[in-house]
């Protein structure tokens, strides 16, 4: 039988193991999966997966939307302003209509993107404050502007 010193030592070194075995556990993730679970996932379905005809997948769809500034900007817009009018996702086309998500906290915002990013579109590290969306609300843009914001990206 193992010493009871033995265990506490161990016990107290449990910790510190932990760590250093997973030193990245970002703390905003089960949040934004949170968020996404009462917000988003009606529409855009478990997993971010998405549905034809209803809402485009957002696993591995965003991918090359966040690999630049102005396609987080886009996304972080989207977010606030909502969208309509036709997207072409994954070859499917979407002629739907997001509302505003702007009721969110930036907080909540920052941390629902970053799963989006993070958890469902590979980046390895969180792209998204809750500055970037101070930012996106004052900004003016119509859904027009993001439809074409997004093709410049995508092209
Ligand atoms: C009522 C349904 C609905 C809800 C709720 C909703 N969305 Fe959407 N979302 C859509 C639709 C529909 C589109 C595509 C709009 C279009 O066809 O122009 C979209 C587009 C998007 C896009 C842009 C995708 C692209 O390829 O450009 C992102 C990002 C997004 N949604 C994220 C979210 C997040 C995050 C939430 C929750 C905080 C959310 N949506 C809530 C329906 C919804």
């Amino acid at each position: 039988m193992m010493a009871k010193a033995t265990r506490h030592v161990l016990m107290a070194m449990l910790p510190a193991l932990m760590v250093g075995a997973a030193p990245a556990a970002p703390a905003a993730l089960p949040a934004g999966l949170a968020v996404f679970d009462k917000q988003c996932v009606a529409c855009h379905q478990a997993g971010g997966s998405g549905m034809a005809g209803l809402a485009p997948a957002l696993a591995g769809a965003l991918a090359p939307l966040l690999g630049t500034d102005d396609g987080r900007r886009y996304v972080a817009q989207v977010l606030i302003h909502g969208l309509s009018g036709r997207i072409v996702s994954q070859g499917h086309v979407f002629m739907g209509a997001m509302p505003s998500q702007s009721a969110l906290s930036d907080a909540e915002l920052a941390d629902v993107t970053n799963y989006l990013a993070r958890d469902l579109n590979g980046a390895k590290a969180s792209m998204f404050s809750a500055d970037d969306f101070v930012r996106a609300r004052s900004a003016k843009l119509t859904h027009k502007d993001l439809r074409e914001m997004r093709e410049r990206v995508l092209k």
